[in-house]
């Protein structure tokens, strides 16, 4: 899709590479909705990014304001084009010490949030003349289990099987479903997950630029899968 005047929902748009994706997305002119819980972020990102961008103050896991927004704004004169589901975060630790909290929080964020944001937009997608798409922030750990992100591996082990099924179930309306399984990127994300940060991560615009790619994609072609990862990673432990 040429990205000059689509309506893109990006959701985590706050900090990391969901504000990245929005400061790309805007630069190619794409009309952003950037949901998030920090005004504050939010609104700094509004003043740098300008008419382009629209500030959501929304919680993903809160289902009838996820559904209030999206019938709000949303209609047969304003379709949205493209969302990518990128809201997430991690909580790490064994399985012993792992708090129930945490992960009903990763369950809520991670799925039950993109699953609420997405059933109310395919209805505009399949309603819409033109293609659509739907991109789905995973993770390498979406991939392969390891230790001390058993929750976090759950959710996205869960998002890669919901994206898949989903390329399959839309593909014949026009709507595109790609999942995205990046490495370690240096974000907030760690500190937040309990985890230690590393010098070799990938950048935030690197990951964005790779997203702008996916989405300017010809229409009939689907970039439904694809890793990301640093080239030269933290070295093992000796
Ligand atoms: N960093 C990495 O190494 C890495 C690697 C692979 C995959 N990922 C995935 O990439 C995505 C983005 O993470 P990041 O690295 O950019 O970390 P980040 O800077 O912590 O961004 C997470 C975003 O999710 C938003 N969010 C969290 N809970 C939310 C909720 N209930 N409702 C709405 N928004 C919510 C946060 O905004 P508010 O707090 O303002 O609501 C923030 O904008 C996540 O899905 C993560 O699993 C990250």
């Amino acid at each position: 899709m040429k990205l000059d005047g689509k309506n893109v929902i990006v959701t985590g748009a706050s900090s990391g590479i969901g504000a990245a994706f929005c400061r790309s997305i805007v630069a190619k002119k794409g009309v952003v909705y950037g949901l998030a819980r920090r005004k504050d972020r939010l609104d700094s990102l509004k003043k740098e990014l300008g008419a382009n961008f629209h500030p959501v103050v929304l919680d993903i896991t809160d289902e009838a304001a996820v559904s209030k927004w999206v019938d709000d704004t949303f209609n047969a004169n304003n379709r949205p084009d493209a969302l990518i589901n990128n809201a997430g975060l991690g909580k790490f630790g064994n399985i012993e010490d792992l708090s129930l909290e945490d992960w009903h929080t990763m369950m809520n964020v991670n799925l039950n949030g993109v699953f609420y944001i997405t059933r109310k937009l395919v209805p505009h997608f399949k309603a819409s003349d033109s293609h659509s798409h739907i991109i789905n922030i995973a993770s390498v750990a979406g991939l392969m289990g390891n230790p001390k992100i058993s929750g976090y591996n759950v959710t996205k082990f869960g998002l890669r099987g919901f994206s898949e099924a989903l390329f399959k179930e839309l593909r014949f309306d026009k709507i595109k479903v790609t999942c995205v399984y990046p490495g370690s990127i240096a974000t907030e994300f760690f500190e937040k997950a309990g985890a230690e940060t590393h010098s070799h991560m990938m950048q935030s615009e690197d990951v964005a630029s790779t997203i702008v790619h996916i989405l300017e994609t010809a229409d009939n072609f689907l970039i439904d899968e694809i890793t990301l990862r640093p080239l030269n990673p933290k070295p093992p432990e000796s």
